[in-house]
């Protein structure tokens, strides 16, 4: 008999990654993968693949939905005058990350990015940081304990001022659609009026990319759901829809880019939150977001 308790290659592994599982594909890693990044383990670019396999479309989905987010960081901090930005599933660091954007026009902007994956947030802390002291902060958290994100976020964010909150395909992680719809008007109720919320989400309007979700599921990373472009509109409800409307990320505001006009079946839109304009924010509303989505993105591939 020997009293030497049985060593763990998995036990010390597990430890040494502190927590972190390579062997299940991860959102933020694989979505790195579609958009050309590195940080991403085979597990994710296998995951990745297989979703490629069913909708080639993928990597423009991605790429797509982070060109329209950087057009719109740079259009709420040029052109309204926003100061603040709250990135939510803030992903890992990429290119044109919401801080280098917003900074790029105005140096004073702070960015809160909250995310609930430890991997990110460590690539956050470690990777997105500011020429100025303290405008940058992290929150890890999931997106529906909304008290903690207003919290922490007020760390480094003036609520008092407007901010403009961010969704960049991350709601499809939330499968129900008032579980949804409740943190993204929370969020919108813990900010001024004048404030913003810039949505981004894949839609079911693509029926290869509903099954290269499927497939995604069953490798055992967390589910996505896409919901229609409507579904997507509503995030807005309350608020008054600025630009175009809730329409294909490439038509919101386009700049020349690479993969034309047509999208993936992706829609986005920003939104102000109406009330007393202070003397600052001098942009013209937009018509309610139950109208104005437009059903481009129902083209099928
Ligand atoms: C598809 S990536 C999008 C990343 C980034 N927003 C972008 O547009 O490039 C989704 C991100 O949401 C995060 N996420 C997933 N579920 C979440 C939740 N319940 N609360 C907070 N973040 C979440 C993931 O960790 C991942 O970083």
């Amino acid at each position: 008999m020997t009293d030497e308790v049985a060593f763990s290659w998995r036990e010390a592994e597990e430890d040494l990654m502190d927590g972190l599982d390579t062997r299940v594909p991860h959102s933020a890693r694989t979505w790195s993968y579609w958009l050309g990044g590195k940080d991403f383990y085979l597990i994710d670019q296998q995951a990745g693949d297989q979703v490629a396999e069913v909708f080639p479309g993928i990597f423009h989905e991605a790429r797509s939905s982070r060109y329209f987010l950087a057009r719109a960081v740079r259009y709420l901090a040029a052109e309204a005058r926003i100061r603040q930005f709250l990135d939510i599933g803030a992903g890992l660091p990429s290119v044109d990350n919401t801080h280098t954007i917003a900074q790029q026009v105005a140096p004073e902007c702070r960015v809160v990015y909250a995310d609930n994956d430890a991997l990110v947030m460590a690539h956050a802390r470690a990777l997105l940081t500011s020429d100025t002291v303290d405008s940058t902060g992290y929150v890890q958290a999931d997106l529906r304990d909304t008290a903690t994100i207003v919290t922490e976020a007020a760390d480094t964010l003036d609520l008092a001022e407007p901010v403009a909150v961010i969704f960049s395909h991350v709601l499809g992680h939330i499968p129900g659609d008032r579980d949804a719809c409740t943190p993204v008007a929370r969020l919108m109720d813990a900010v001024p009026a004048g404030s913003y919320l810039v949505a981004s989400d894949g839609t079911d309007a693509n029926p290869a990319y509903v099954a290269a979700m499927r497939r995604y599921e069953q490798t055992g990373a967390a589910p996505y759901r896409l919901r229609s472009p409507q579904q997507v509109a509503r995030f807005f409800d309350g608020l008054e829809l600025d630009g175009p409307g809730v329409v294909p990320y490439n038509a919101w505001r386009p700049d020349p880019c690479p993969f034309g006009p047509a999208g993936t079946g992706g829609v986005a839109g920003v939104a102000r939150k109406p009330g007393k304009k202070s003397a600052r924010h001098a942009v013209e509303p937009g018509p309610p977001a139950h109208l104005a989505v437009i059903h481009g993105a129902d083209e099928k591939r």
